[in-house]
């Protein structure tokens, strides 16, 4: 009975990802997004305040620092759309330097409700801002305020933290490029980028020793154990953290620490890992700055400005669409 329920209440999108990653030739793979439920996403907020992953508060600093610099260098009137918003707390440098020169409209797309709401509430004390959620996928949502823009208008897209990172390459340039189609000449994209850096300081960002970053990986497995009843043991399931030097990229795997086999009833799947078999959950890729040149210059942007952080090396990049 408590089996029917769950399965019939089980996110179809997430049963129909678990089926095609767990059984795939070769390396099975999980999706990222995954990763940030409830229980995760609390996880990752911890994440952001370890000694040893600098990159959330990179940005913060260069958001503060820098806010009434990059604002100088945008044409009003200015519309802010924001990718994946969160909690909305690093974007408030940024909305308080433009409504210190005009009324400004800010749109977070967000495809998390909870999100979007700690975002209106987060941000809805600022005067002259109107906030606008639109609760989408990045795509969609930048189309809808696209569409919405007045003549004149230049539209100032955001996307920080370095998601970008996190697509494959060419994945990160055919993105990048899918924002360049909803904007026109002129418009700015503001392109948070995690930049390259020593391998051990990367290791330990992405594997650090109170084992947050490994519980927040393995929460993925637990998850899937929650909602689609499988029977993951986590203590046969490692969290695994690597550069791949050929990529410039970390990649986060859960490896298997023995020869097992897991039942997902809710996916009517069992699958069996080998000993030392690994899914791979997210790669973060480290950018160059020509690299970042270049890839914005392939998607159609020319890159306007760039701020980097002393302490850990980040860039915000203020991109201008040609
Ligand atoms: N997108 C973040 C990043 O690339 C997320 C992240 C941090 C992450 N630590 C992780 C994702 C560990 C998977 C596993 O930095």
């Amino acid at each position: 009975m408590a089996t029917q329920t769950l399965t019939t209440s089980a996110n179809p999108e997430l049963i129909a990802d678990v089926r095609l990653g767990l059984t795939m030739p070769g390396q099975k793979e999980l999706p990222s997004k995954y990763l940030y439920d409830d229980v995760g996403s609390k996880l990752f907020e911890v994440i952001s305040v370890l000694p040893e992953y600098g990159l959330t508060r990179a940005d913060e600093r260069l958001l503060q620092q820098h806010s009434e610099d990059i604002v100088g260098r945008l044409t009003p009137p200015t519309t802010v759309a924001e990718l994946g918003s969160g909690s909305g707390k690093k974007t408030r440098w940024l909305l308080e330097a433009l409504s210190r020169h005009q009324n400004i409209s800010y749109c977070p797309i967000e495809i998390s409700r909870t999100a979007l709401n700690m975002c209106k509430r987060e941000l809805g004390d600022i005067e002259a801002v109107r906030i606008l959620g639109f609760e989408r996928e990045y795509l969609d949502g930048l189309m809808e305020v696209a569409a919405r823009r007045r003549d004149g208008e230049q539209l100032l897209v955001l996307f920080l933290g370095s998601t970008i990172g996190n697509f494959e390459h060419p994945a990160d340039v055919k993105f990048l490029r899918q924002i360049r189609e909803a904007l026109v000449a002129g418009d700015a994209l503001l392109l948070g980028t995690d930049l390259e850096k020593p391998i051990r300081q990367l290791i330990d960002a992405y594997d650090d020793p109170l084992g947050v970053t490994a519980a927040f990986n393995l929460n993925l497995l637990a998850r899937i154990n929650r909602e689609l009843d499988a029977d993951f043991n986590l203590e046969q399931f490692e969290h695994v953290a690597r550069f791949n030097q050929d990529v410039g990229s970390v990649e986060m795997h859960i490896r298997s620490r023995k020869k097992q086999t897991v039942t997902i009833p809710a996916a009517d799947l069992s699958v069996t890992f080998a000993e030392a078999e690994t899914i791979w959950t997210e790669s973060s890729h480290k950018y160059s700055l020509p690299e970042i040149s270049r890839i914005a210059g392939n998607a159609g942007f020319r890159c306007d400005a760039q701020w980097i952080d002393e302490e850990w090396p980040f860039a915000e990049n203020l991109l201008i669409a040609e």
